[in-house]
């Protein structure tokens, strides 16, 4: 089952309104685009989600569970799993010790070679595996995002949000986290909301777009009604041109 709820969230950072309540539903292995304009409220949408902030009000229901009182750790235990925009791996360890220790330390009484097994899978899918006994922080910037999708799996998340996977990524790499998204949504059936700027990937990639503007949620629906959606164009003229077709 994988069924999200997000019902009415308002998010207030001191008199700025980030998100003026926001409500919309996941229902199954979904693969959703999350876009909109440079401090429309993605991030922070996904931070409340993901139970690193508190909403002001509203709620979060995962699987029929309000989620949005709990801890970020709590919340990633019940199947919901989320990158950051900037990477966050240990840049001291390994990368298959980068890949164990936040699987180890969410299910401290798991196999530890069926785990580094399954490691080894992910990372040769994500073509990386050559790489497990390289530090963390020798790796280019590309290969650190592949490493942190490849920890998030680790999870075994059934719901996953990725906030900006292509951005700064070599065109190569970029194919590698697209086949990625793609084999986990379809083969092993996990939604996906992808935040992304990329406007030619996130429309083609996506198979229902949701549309932030000033903290309001102003589309939710197929990529082709989303962009003829009046709103939509509306809020994108506002920006530069190159954020448009970047
Ligand atoms: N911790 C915070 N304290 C104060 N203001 C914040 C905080 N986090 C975000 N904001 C503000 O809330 C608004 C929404 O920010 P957010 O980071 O969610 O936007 P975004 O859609 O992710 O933008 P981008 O595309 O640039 O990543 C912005 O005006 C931002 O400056
Ligand atoms: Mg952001």
């Amino acid at each position: 089952m994988i069924e999200l709820e997000v019902r009415n969230v308002v998010k207030h950072f001191g008199g700025l309104q980030a998100l003026k309540g926001v409500s919309f539903r996941i229902n199954g292995p979904e693969r959703i685009g999350l876009i909109g304009p440079n401090g429309a409220g993605k991030t922070t949408l996904t931070n409340i989600i993901s139970g690193v902030i508190k909403p002001t009000s509203g709620t979060v229901y995962f699987n029929g569970e309000r989620i949005d009182p709990l801890k970020p750790y709590e919340i990633a235990r019940r199947g919901l799993g989320r990158t950051f925009q900037i990477t966050r791996a240990f840049r001291r360890m390994t990368v298959m010790e980068n890949m164990l220790v936040p699987a180890l330390a969410l299910h401290p009484t798991a196999n530890r070679r069926a785990l580094e097994k399954k490691a080894t899978e992910i990372l040769e899918f994500l073509t990386i595996d050559h790489l497990a006994r390289e530090f963390a922080r020798n790796l280019s910037g590309g290969q650190q995002k592949l490493l942190e999708l490849g920890r998030l799996l680790m999870l075994d998340p059934k719901l996953i949000i990725l906030d900006e996977p292509f951005a700064g990524v070599h065109p190569k790499l970029r194919q590698t986290i697209w086949d990625f998204i793609v084999h986990v949504n379809e083969n092993l059936e996990r939604a996906f909301i992808i935040i992304s700027h990329d406007m030619d990937t996130i429309f083609t990639l996506s198979k229902r777009l949701l549309v932030l503007n000033y903290g309001e949620l102003i589309a939710d629906g197929d990529p082709e009604a989303v962009r003829k959606d009046p709103r939509v164009i509306e809020a994108y003229l506002g920006e530069e041109e190159e954020e448009v077709a970047a």
